[in-house]
């Protein structure tokens, strides 16, 4: 994570990705759940991944690499982050929401070279139906995953633990679930270096 980041390419649509090379690592989740706040924390690059209050602001798949490789064929990065459009409720029209939804979901369960898919959740609201839906399709699709819990500093601290507990408990019988849930605060720059522990074993492994 040392050298600086650099976004190389958006992808509105199956036909524009990148050929497949370095190992992805997706961050997915609700809109507004924090998901390109959490890149930028993770890299320590603020205007890296474009954040905002309204959901629905990212709305392509953004590929960041760290910078300087050539991208020829024997200089590739090791990997890409790749933040994903939210899925839920957004502020755009509804055939926009919904291509990018297929997007996400297509993206999911057919990238060979997709290593671990962080699951965002909002500490607040924890684990709802349509985060349920995409668990089942990575599960079923046999993709590597771990959950997030993000916001921790918009609740009380002494809840992380419970929170963190209860979210275990319900995904312990989930096939392709780390069995670890990270607690972060992207605000506050919680848990970042466990996330990037956690990344460097992802992808060595
Ligand atoms: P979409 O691209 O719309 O799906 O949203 P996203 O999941 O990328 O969320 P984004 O990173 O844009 O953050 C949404 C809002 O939540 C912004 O106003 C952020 O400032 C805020 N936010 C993100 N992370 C945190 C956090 O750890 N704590 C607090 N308090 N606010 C956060
Ligand atoms: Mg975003």
């Amino acid at each position: 994570f040392g050298r600086p980041w650099i976004f190389i390419r958006g992808v509105p649509s199956m036909k524009f990705l990148p050929p497949e090379g370095p190992l992805e690592i997706a961050f997915a989740g609700r809109s507004n759940v924090g998901k390109s706040s959490l890149i930028n924390g993770l890299v320590g690059q603020k205007g890296l991944a474009r954040t905002s209050n309204t959901p629905g602001r990212t709305q392509e798949l953004n590929y960041f690499v760290p910078d300087g490789f050539s991208g020829d064929p024997g200089d590739l990065p090791p990997m890409a982050l790749v933040d994903m459009p939210g899925y839920g409720y957004a502020q755009a029209p509804k055939e926009h929401v919904d291509a990018w939804t297929k997007l996400v979901f297509d993206y999911l369960r057919g990238r060979s070279t997709l290593k671990r898919v962080y699951v965002l959740i909002d500490s607040r609201h924890g684990i709802k139906k349509n985060d349920d839906d995409v668990l089942n399709l990575l599960d079923k699709a046999a993709v590597s995953y771990q959950i997030i819990l993000t916001k921790t500093d918009k609740i009380k601290e002494p809840a992380v633990p419970r929170l963190i507990s209860e979210t275990l408990e319900k995904i312990k019988k989930r096939p392709a679930a780390f069995p670890e849930v990270l607690a972060t605060s992207s605000e506050k720059g919680v848990g970042m270096e466990e996330l990037r522990d956690a990344i460097r074993v992802a992808i060595s492994t």
